[in-house]
C-alpha cells in the first residue's frame, strides 16, 4: 500500500459534509486497504467557522473555499455545498489545479452537467455524483457502468424523500401538509430551500440526470416537465384511497416508442396500492429501470438524509482514489444518441379529473361528448350529488396530455361546469 496519502478536500459541512467527515474519521483505515493508500481530509470549507460541529477538527475548518481548491496538493474535492454558484466555480477551478472532483449536486449536474464534464474531461480528471440521485441507492454508477451494454428504455420512480415523507403522512397518519414538511427539514431531508422539493425542482433535476444517463443523451432540469406537490389536497388523497390508490410524486423518463425522441417528467400522480411504489414510506426513494435485455430491475432504499447520502458520497470518493492510483479516470458523459426531448403534451398516460358541475338532465351527456370530441375516452364515472351540485369524478383510458388538456379548456366553458377541482395522472397500471 502506498503511505503518502491522497488528499481530499471538503466543500460544505453541513447534513451531508458532517457524515462524510464522521465516516472519513472513524473508517479512515478500512478506506485506506480498499483504496491502497491512506486518504487525509486536509480542509473543510464552510461559511460560518465558529458553529459547533462535533467530531469535525477545527483546525481543518476555512471560509476560504477558492483557497483550499488551489492549493495544488489536493487530489479529489468532495463538493457538498449545494446550489449552482459558488459550487461550479470551484468545481472547474479544482479540475484546473488537478483534482476529481465527487459531489452530490444535482441542481449543478442537471443544469450544466455536459460544462462540468467538459471540464473534468480536459483535465484529465473524474466528475462522479452517485449521491446526486436517489441519496443511497446505488443508480448512477448501476446506469452508468452496469447497464452500459443493453438498451434503457424507461426509467420511473420516486426520487426525492422529501415528497414522499409529506404525502406518506397526510396519507396515513393525516397530518397537514406544514407540519409534514417541518419534520422532513428537521430530519436534514429537505433541501436548504424547501421550496426545491415541494415544487418538484430537486426531482426534476434526478430526472435529468437519470435521463441523460439511461438514454446516453443530454437533458437538462430545463426539458423536465415539472409539478409538485403544493396543489395535492387531502381531497385528492381520499380520492385516490376511494380508486384503491395513493398518491405519489414520480419521476418518469421514457424512451418514445418510435426510438427517436425521449420524454422526462415529474409530477404527482395515483398509484394502484398493489404497486411496489405505493409501498415506498417516509424518505425511501424506489426506481424501476426497464430496459430490453435485462427486463425490470428495481432499485430502494433512504434516498434522503446525511448518513444515506454519505455513503453514496465515500463510495465515490472509493473509487476516484482508486483511478487517481492507476492514472486513470472513470466513464465521462455518454451522450451520442443526440435524441431529442419531446414536449409533454406527447405524453401518453391515465387521467383522473374531478369536477363540480350542475346536477340537472343532460350534464353528464355534455361532460361525456366533450371527452369524445377530444379523443379521450372515459374509463369509469363516478358522480355524488348533493344540493343541485354533484361531484363528477372522471377516470379515463390512455390519452396525449395534450388532448387531456384541451379537454379540460372545453369543459371549463360548460356553463353546467361550475370548476375543475383537480386533475392528476394515474400511473403504474
Ligand atoms: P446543508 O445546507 O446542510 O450544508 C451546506 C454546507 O455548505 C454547510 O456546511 C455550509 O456552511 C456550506 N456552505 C454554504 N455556502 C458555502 C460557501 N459559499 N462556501 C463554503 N461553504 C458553504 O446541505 P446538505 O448537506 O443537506 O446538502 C449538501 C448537498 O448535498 C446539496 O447539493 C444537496 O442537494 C445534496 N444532497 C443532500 C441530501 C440530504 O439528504 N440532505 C441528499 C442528497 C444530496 P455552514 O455549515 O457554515 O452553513
Ligand atoms: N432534498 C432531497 C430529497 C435530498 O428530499 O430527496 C436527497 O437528494
Amino acid at each position: 500500500m502506498r503511505t503518502r496519502p491522497l488528499k481530499v478536500a471538503l466543500l460544505g459541512c453541513g447534513v451531508v459534509g458532517s457524515e462524510v467527515t464522521r465516516i472519513m474519521t472513524t473508517h479512515a483505515d478500512d478506506l485506506a486497504a480498499r483504496i491502497g493508500a491512506p486518504v487525509e481530509l486536509a480542509g473543510i470549507a464552510v461559511r460560518r467557522p465558529d458553529k459547533v460541529r462535533e467530531g469535525v477538527p477545527a483546525e481543518l475548518i476555512t471560509t476560504d473555499a477558492t483557497a483550499l481548491v488551489k492549493r495544488g496538493d489536493i487530489d479529489v474535492v468532495i463538493e457538498v455545498i449545494g446550489g449552482i454558484e459558488p459550487a461550479r466555480k470551484l468545481i472547474t477551478t479544482a479540475f484546473e489545479h488537478g483534482a476529481s472532483v465527487v459531489s452530490a449536486n444535482k441542481a449543478l449536474v442537471a443544469a450544466d452537467g455536459a460544462a462540468l464534464h467538459a471540464a473534468a474531461e480536459e483535465h484529465g480528471a473524474d466528475l462522479y455524483y452517485e449521491a446526486a440521485v436517489a441519496g443511497a441507492i446505488p443508480l448512477v454508477r448501476p446506469l452508468r457502468e452496469s447497464l452500459a451494454g443493453d438498451k434503457v428504455n424507461r426509467v420511473l420512480g420516486i426520487v426525492n424523500g422529501t415528497t414522499n415523507f409529506i404525502l406518506d403522512k397526510m396519507d396515513t397518519s393525516g397530518a397537514g401538509y406544514s407540519e409534514a414538511l417541518d419534520e422532513a427539514t428537521a430530519l436534514g431531508y429537505a433541501e436548504a430551500d424547501p421550496t426545491a422539493d415541494v415544487e418538484g425542482f430537486d426531482a426534476a433535476a434526478k430526472a435529468a440526470i437519470l435521463a441523460g444517463i439511461a438514454f446516453h443523451t443530454r437533458v437538462t432540469i430545463d426539458d423536465v416537465h415539472r409539478e409538485g406537490i403544493t396543489e395535492v389536497t387531502a381531497a385528492d388523497i381520499a380520492s385516490a384511497k376511494r380508486m384503491g390508490c395513493t398518491v405519489k410524486l414520480l419521476a418518469i423518463c421514457e424512451r418514445a416508442a418510435h426510438g427517436e425522441s425521449v420524454t422526462a417528467r415529474v409530477h404527482p400522480a395515483m398509484i394502484p396500492l398493489t404497486h411496489p411504489l405505493a409501498s415506498v414510506r417516509e424518505a425511501y426513494n424506489a426506481v424501476f429501470v426497464e430496459s430490453d435485455a435485462a427486463g425490470q430491475l428495481m432499485f430502494y432504499g433512504p434516498g434522503a438524509g446525511g448518513s444515506p447520502t454519505a455513503s453514496a458520497v465515500l463510495g465515490d470518493l472509493v473509487a476516484v482514489c482508486r483511478n487517481k492510483l492507476s492514472e486513470a479516470t472513470g466513464p465521462g458523459e455518454s451522450a451520442y444518441t443526440q435524441l431529442p426531448v419531446s414536449p409533454m403534451g406527447e405524453v401518453v398516460t391515465r387521467y383522473h379529473i374531478s369536477l363540480d358541475v350542475a346536477d340537472k338532465p343532460g350534464v353528464l351527456a355534455q361532460v361525456a361528448m366533450v371527452f369524445a370530441e377530444h379523443g379521450v375516452s372515459i374509463d369509469t364515472v363516478r358522480q355524488q350529488g348533493k344540493d343541485g351540485e354533484a361531484s363528477l369524478v372522471v377516470v379515463t383510458h390512455r390519452a396525449a396530455d395534450a388532448a387531456l388538456s384541451s379537454t379540460v379548456e372545453a369543459l371549463r366553458k360548460l356553463d353546467t361546469v361550475r370548476g375543475v377541482a383537480s386533475i392528476m395522472r394515474v400511473e403504474g397500471e
